[in-house]
């Protein structure tokens, strides 16, 4: 067998690079450990920046996203109860979309069937191979049966836990990494959410964030201890404990109802350089990661994988190698801003165990410097909506 570019994982990140190749006329094949039905179960990413939808649009998989997603100009931010709110029109002139990265996945997923590209799913043991010399290859198991895919090059989108980042030998790879002492519960309802718009709060019992994925489904997060058991909190521990973290108004509005979903997320910031080891190439989450509460992880996937499908395009219609060997470069920039924005939001918004007086203090001031200036509050919209790809 053989093939133009092997892609390692069918997350958002391997979909959506097959689907911009697709669109530049070059063979793909994707290679994913998972069942498609698995891949669409996991409850992730909510918030997708105005890049991220206008590349969607261009990629022709946004139809059903502009239909479906619920645009935000705004969201608020609480400290102790006391609540700010960011206008993103009025201060950047941008707005997000809200709209699940399942549905997202979904509609890649669809539209790659309909292209009659390939994917196997449940693909075990897929190992990168000769990637240092001009001849690539990638094993897999299938059933029991082992295949070899020749190719030109091989792009690891296969997640933090994937094979990818290990393949090269660990000298090659540096690493740069905060593990956070605490982690997110997650959970969705079908409930309508507390408010339009997301609420991001710093409480003296942790954070706490309102979220949505239509107006009838909410889904919320609330920062628990590292190690937590997520068998230790029933939803109606959840649903209380979200009530005392939340302001007044909201915690007044909250429907509660039994849970879709519960689940405990660790709270990280990764990253791993370069992208590049001659013919394979990383992207999203197996080259970086960061704690959730900017909403980049995944509209940085986004943004790695259409600067890689640019590459990849530059080489087979120009036969140069200008943009392959500007990738890793060229994505690590953004995301080390996504990293610092994600970082400082978490620092903001988390009450952290071993934090001192003077940190509470610090973290106060932040909010209040923020909340009460316009040059601030720019800076924060900017990167909220998202930093130019
Ligand atoms: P993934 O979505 O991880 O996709 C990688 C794919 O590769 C997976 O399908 C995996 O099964 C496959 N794979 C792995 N190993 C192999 C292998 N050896 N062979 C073949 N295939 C393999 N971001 C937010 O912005 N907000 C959130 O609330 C949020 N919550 C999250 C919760 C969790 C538990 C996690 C893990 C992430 C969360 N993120 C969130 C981050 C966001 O979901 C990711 O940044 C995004 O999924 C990255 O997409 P990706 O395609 O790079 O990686
Ligand atoms: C969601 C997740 C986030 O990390 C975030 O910052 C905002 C929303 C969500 O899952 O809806």
């Amino acid at each position: 067998m053989r093939t133009q570019v092997v892609i390692v994982g069918a997350g958002p990140a391997g979909l959506l690079l097959g689907r911009l190749l697709e669109q530049r006329g070059i063979e793909t094949l994707i290679l994913e450990r998972r069942s498609a039905e698995y891949v669409l179960g996991r409850i992730r990413a909510g918030v997708l920046e105005h890049g991220t939808r206008g590349l969607l649009n261009a990629a022709g998989v946004g139809a059903r996203m502009e239909q479906e997603g619920l645009p935000h100009d705004g969201v608020a931010l609480c400290f102790d109860g006391e609540q700010h709110r960011f206008d993103f029109h009025d201060l950047v002139g941008r707005e997000v979309m809200v709209y699940g990265q399942t549905e997202v996945t979904r509609d890649l997923m669809d539209a790659r069937a309909a292209s009659g590209a390939a994917t196997v799913y449940e693909a075990e043991d897929v190992a990168p191979r000769d990637f240092d010399g001009d001849r690539p290859r990638v094993s897999y198991r299938k059933d029991g049966v082992t295949h070899e895919v020749a190719c030109d090059f091989i792009a690891g989108c296969d997640g933090f836990h994937g094979v990818c980042r290990q393949s090269p030998p660990a000298s090659a790879v540096s690493s740069f990494e905060r593990v956070y002492p605490f982690g997110w519960l997650g959970v969705l309802v079908d409930q309508p959410p507390v408010s339009p718009e997301l609420i991001y709060a710093n409480h003296a019992r942790g954070f706490a964030l309102c979220s949505m994925r239509s107006p009838t489904r909410s889904r919320y997060y609330l920062q628990c201890d590292a190690g937590t058991n997520v068998n230790t909190w029933s939803d109606e521990r959840f649903w209380d404990e979200l009530r005392r973290r939340l302001p007044s108004a909201a915690a007044d509005a909250l429907r509660t109802g039994p849970s879709l979903e519960k689940s405990i997320a660790p709270l990280r910031s990764f990253v791993a350089e370069p992208l590049r080891f001659g013919r394979l190439f990383l992207a999203g989450d197996a080259a970086h990661i960061v704690p959730p509460t900017g909403a980049k992880g995944l509209n940085l996937a986004v943004s790695d994988v259409a600067y890689l499908a640019e590459a990849f395009g530059e080489y087979y219609a120009e036969r140069s190698e200008a943009g392959i060997d500007a990738y890793s470069a060229r994505a690590l920039r953004r995301v080390w801003k996504a990293e610092r924005f994600s970082w400082w939001m978490t620092t903001m918004l988390h009450r952290f165990p071993e934090a001192s007086a003077f940190d509470r203090r610090m973290q106060r001031a932040e909010f209040d410097y923020l909340s009460g200036s316009r040059a601030a509050s720019q800076a924060m919209a900017e990167n909220y909506t998202g930093l130019p790809m």
